[in-house]
């Protein structure tokens, strides 16, 4: 794995370059029935991309910023994003996790350069004013100026220019941040279903340990990998490495539940050995079955049932974080929208304090189906940047989601597109189109 080093953003304010100001997304029409059709326009359209990020990303959403075992000393702090808006993670004075938006409030120069570290306290590095690790402004150089010249206004109230201080929630060991007061909290923003999962995926109450990172530039909208996120349809039919090895098959059991509307999305498999490697009429329709196929090292696909419930379950939080657990993979993929055509995956791969060897071992190997490179991820990675372009010389053309029928009832079948209904539903709501 490598060492975490998310990307900067190659773009701007919001990541709307110059040419957002035309909101030509504004005049065009959603096409009919809106309930099962995407127009492509919204894959490219920079100014559709700037209100995006308004609506979600800095709007009332809880945004996934890190784990707080990645911050555990006083000083210790982490870069992570909100939208396009770089965010610093720290662990305060007080023992209290923090989240600063990584703007100085002199000239808006980027505060924090490095992805981690520990310090005990902030310096902007163009004319060094001073933070502490609250995000408060301690001082400026040259405050009463120098030889009788210069210096600040003798009314400037150092207090309020500090560093914008995000609210913020914890829930399993996992830090959420949002820039809005509006926002309701965590837990009604997560609904009760997500909340428990949440709770599941990281051991209800155990402590996290940190086991890597990957990243990805991936040259797509991040709607199109938030799309992919919520389908199903598709996990057996391009990843032939789930088929071929039993880990996920059409015909197990399977719940796709969209939640709160459409705003989050849950997808439930059960593992099963006896069905893993066996032919019937769900594996004849497939073409990328390749039944003789043999691994070395069995163990990639030889999950443990550590949750007692034989489930393998994936889900989604808008609007930016995927839950991903495969066999005994736990990861957090964290989708990071850079501008209307480029997107970041940062994964996080964790476990917990208490793994013993062998656990830690299968969770590492386990993790090569995951990330820029991996048996099944990779496949994600390679349709989604062959996608984009399509869209992008094709804006009036119309996608089709009637898998499963044209509502967002939750579905008991891996053949289904209602999540990704579920998710347009909301979108269309909250963006007004
Ligand atoms: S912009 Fe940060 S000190 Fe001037
Ligand atoms: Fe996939």
């Amino acid at each position: 794995m490598t060492p975490d080093t998310t990307l900067e953003s190659p773009t701007g304010t919001n990541g709307a370059p110059a040419e957002a100001t035309v909101s030509t997304w504004r005049m065009r029409r959603w096409p009919e029935p809106r309930e099962t059709r995407i127009p492509a326009w919204i894959y490219s359209d920079p100014s559709l991309f700037a209100r995006e990020m308004e609506v979600f990303h800095d709007g009332p959403c809880w945004n996934f910023i890190g784990l707080e075992c990645e911050i555990e000393e006083r000083g210790a702090y982490k870069r992570s994003w909100v939208g396009t808006r770089s965010v610093i993670m720290v662990r305060g004075d007080d023992d209290a996790i923090h989240v600063l938006e990584n703007r100085c409030a002199h000239r808006g120069s980027q505060l924090c350069w490095e992805n981690k570290g520990v310090v005990n306290d902030f310096t902007c590095p163009y004319h060094h004013w001073n933070y502490d690790l609250e995000g408060n402004l301690l001082g400026l150089p040259f405050f009463r100026g120098a030889m009788g010249k210069g210096g600040m206004p003798r009314d400037f109230d150092k207090s309020a220019h500090g560093l914008r201080k995000l609210r913020v929630a914890t829930l399993g060991g996992l830090v959420w941040a949002t820039f809005s007061q509006e926002a309701p909290s965590l837990d009604d923003y997560l609904g009760e279903e997500i909340r428990e999962l949440v709770l599941r995926a990281t051991g209800r109450g155990k402590k996290l340990r940190l086991l890597g990172y990957n990243r990805q530039l991936l040259p797509c909208n991040w709607k199109l990998y938030l799309e992919n996120s919520r389908d199903p349809y598709h996990a057996t039919l391009l990843h032939s490495f789930f088929l071929t090895f039993g880990l996920l098959r059409t015909d197990t059991a399977f719940r796709a539940v969209p939640t709160l509307g459409g705003r989050h999305a849950i997808m439930a498999s059960t593992y099963s050995a006896a069905t893993a490697g066996q032919q019937n009429e769900v594996t004849r329709e497939l073409a990328s079955l390749h039944s003789d196929f043999t691994l070395e090292d069995m163990e990639v696909v030889k999950p443990v049932d550590e949750m007692g419930d034989s489930a393998m379950i994936n889900f989604s939080v808008l609007p930016s974080v995927f839950f991903q657990q495969h066999g005994n993979s736990l990861a957090l993929r964290h989708l990071l929208p850079k501008s209307a055509t480029q997107t970041e995956l940062a994964w996080t791969h964790y476990g917990f304090v208490d793994d013993d060897e062998d656990m830690n071992r299968r969770r590492l190997k386990q993790a090569n189906l995951m990330g820029p490179a991996g048996y099944v991820a990779i496949d994600d990675s390679e349709v989604l940047a062959r996608m984009q372009p399509v869209a992008d010389s094709a804006p009036e053309s119309v996608q089709v989601v009637t898998m499963g029928g044209v509502d967002l009832a939750p579905q008991e079948t891996m053949l289904t597109e209602t999540l990704i209904r579920g998710f347009y539903g909301y979108y269309r709501e909250k963006m007004g189109l």
